[in-house]
């Protein structure tokens, strides 16, 4: 069943902007609402057999009913689905060329089952990447911590996203690999500003804690003000050394 794209439906991606593949073209990440059986179906339709089997561990040549409507139910809580999609200059939906999807282990918990797929021919430029990064944000929004990944042993694709991802490896009884990704911690934001023209007139604060080493980085005055302390206690220890080698001896005939 080929699934035409509702493109009166088209949502807006959850920051805007389009995003920028590997090969210099666009697409958008959209959330994947309710209802939204027509993204689910362009997806599954864009995959091979040999993608099948690596997202569904098996031979699939169609979506139940009831698979389709598990697959189009995400509610942005429990359940929280994002699909990568063409555009065309009027902001309609032309192409959808992946989802991912990550689904609570149990109502509430801070894990969740992680899933996605890219069409055959959007794969290997960036579509997953980007997919991937949405949906971690979302779900760090949602208070979800942890992603779980059943993959395929011989999935290298989805072994280099979850091992990017920071993901351990463990086997499982079937012969299948599962990786435990925690999801680092958003940036801090900077603090709001209470009032910008008087800052504005300030010098920039110097940052505390190196993004590099983590490091505490010496505030600039501290770090003068140490320099001119050690070259002061060496000219005077150099001063004293002086005296008590040279005119100490001349005054006491030592
Ligand atoms: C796994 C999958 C989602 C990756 O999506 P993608 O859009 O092709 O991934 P990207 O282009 O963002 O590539 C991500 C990284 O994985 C690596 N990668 C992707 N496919 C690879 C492959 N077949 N072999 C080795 N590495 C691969 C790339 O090198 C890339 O790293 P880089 O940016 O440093 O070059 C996609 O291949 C797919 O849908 N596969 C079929 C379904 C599936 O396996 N789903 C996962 C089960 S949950």
């Amino acid at each position: 069943m080929n699934a035409v794209i509702d493109h009166a439906r088209s949502r807006g991606s959850p920051r805007g902007e389009p995003v920028r593949l590997k090969d210099g073209s666009f697409c958008h990440i959209r959330p994947i609402g309710r209802d939204d059986s027509e993204t689910v179906m362009a997806c599954f339709d864009g995959l091979s057999d040999a993608s099948r089997r690596l997202r569904f561990f098996g031979a699939k040549r169609a979506l139940t009913e009831a698979e389709l409507a598990y697959l189009s139910g995400a509610d942005g809580r429990e359940h929280l689905a994002f699909a990568a999609v063409r555009r065309d200059a009027l902001g309609r939906d032309t192409e959808v060329l992946g989802a991912a999807r990550c689904i609570r282990s149990t109502p509430g918990s801070e894990t969740a089952e992680l899933a996605m797929a890219v069409v055959d021919r959007a794969q290997g430029n960036g579509v997953g990447t980007a997919l991937l990064d949405h949906l971690m944000e979302a779900a760090r929004e949602q208070g979800i911590r942890r992603f779980r990944c059943e993959v395929l042993a011989d999935n290298e694709g989805m072994r280099a996203l979850a091992k990017r991802l920071g993901g351990h490896p463990g086997w499982l009884d079937d012969g299948t690999l599962e990786y435990d990704c925690p999801l680092p911690d958003a940036p801090a934001a900077p603090k709001p500003n209470p009032n910008p023209k008087r800052a504005s007139r300030r010098r920039p604060v110097p940052r505390s804690v190196s993004w590099r080493t983590d490091r505490p980085v010496p505030a600039p005055w501290t770090d003068s003000w140490e320099r001119a302390a050690k070259v002061s206690v060496a000219f005077f220890e150099t001063a004293a050394l002086t005296w008590y080698d040279n005119v100490l001896p001349g005054q006491f005939g030592r």
